[in-house]
């Protein structure tokens, strides 16, 4: 187990800043636009995107104690978590929604965090809905074995993480007018927003239902900063079901841009936001000139719900 001197977040040479790359693309080009791709998805092979953003501050924070954490059985940020446990060194926990997947074989995405380490404890899903009730945490970890744990929420999204992604807007920043970013709890955007410069705005597509995101956002700043920072908006029309729903067309959407460009699209978050963007641009949302840059979060994963629900 490491020590908090020898916790070294260096060693792992995560590609900071990461790369944005310029496409071509005849939806954006035909309207005088530019896009570009903030590769986050190349930070790191195995902490990918926001994970890596969000989940650093986390490790530095929890300096060798056991980190316990939230998530679905296809959760990108279990994965994750479970990846940082094993190259650094320490103990994860992973409390997973569903006491029913306890007595099934683990799923290919489960089964990578019990391969990295992490230790899975499944909870039913009303104790899971309760998780931030303080007596219900308490009995969580009581039962987890992880009284003394760091914990960080479901989804990584606390004011350690968001202020790990302010990076993500400060390296933006001069390269772009708008820069569109997947919200799940919205925290890698509490973020961006609050690194940007004044005159550039932030523009998140929530992947859930349900309009909440909002206030969410507003709290996470907060309590990072102390307050509300940046110019950030969202639009709410791009998240076909809700999450994890990956209907035909947005499927076929995703392929095709896969293909034009030669860039993995994940299918949760990312098509999401492509989606969306290559919308708002055919909608004329954006002025001639306009430069807009698309946070690439995440990679597909095998076999991820998207290729399950169809
Ligand atoms: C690939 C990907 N993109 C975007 C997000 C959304 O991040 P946030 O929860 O900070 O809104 C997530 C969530 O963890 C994710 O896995």
């Amino acid at each position: 187990m490491s020590s908090p001197d020898d916790l070294d977040l260096a060693a792992l040479h995560p590609r900071l800043p990461s790369p944005l790359q310029e496409i071509e693309d005849d939806r954006f080009a035909r309207r005088g636009l530019r896009l570009l791709l903030k590769r986050d998805d190349l930070i790191h092979p195995e902490l990918i995107g926001n994970k890596w953003r969000k989940l650093a501050p986390n490790l530095a924070v929890a300096a060798g104690r056991t980190v316990v954490t939230f998530g679905g059985a296809y959760s990108n940020h279990l994965r994750a978590t479970a990846a940082a446990g094993r190259l650094l060194g320490l103990p994860t926990v992973g409390v997973v929604r569903g006491q029913e997947l306890a007595d099934r074989p683990l799923n290919p995405s489960l089964a990578r965090c019990s391969a990295d380490g992490m230790r899975l404890h499944f909870v039913d899903r009303s104790t899971y809905r309760r998780k931030a009730d303080p007596d219900v945490l308490a009995r969580v970890l009581r039962t987890a074995g992880a009284e003394d744990a760091h914990v960080v929420p479901e989804g990584g999204s606390n004011a350690e993480a968001v202020r790990g992604c302010r990076a993500l807007g400060e390296e933006l920043r001069g390269r772009a007018d708008v820069v569109g970013l997947a919200c799940g709890t919205g925290g890698t955007l509490a973020g961006l927003a609050a690194g940007l410069a004044p005159g550039q705005r932030a523009l998140g597509v929530p992947v859930l239902r349900g309009g909440f995101l909002s206030a969410d956002i507003e709290g996470l700043q907060e309590r990072a900063f102390g307050g509300r920072r940046g110019s950030w908006a969202l639009d709410d029309r791009f998240h076909f079901g809700g999450y994890a729903r990956v209907p035909g067309e947005l499927d076929a959407f995703a392929e095709d841009f896969e293909e034009r460009h030669g860039v993995p699209v994940e299918r949760v978050y990312v098509a999401k936001l492509l989606y969306g963007l290559v919308t708002l641009a055919g909608e004329g949302a954006f002025g001639r000139g306009t430069t807009v840059a698309a946070v690439v979060t995440g990679r597909p994963f095998p076999q991820a719900p998207s290729t399950v629900s169809r």
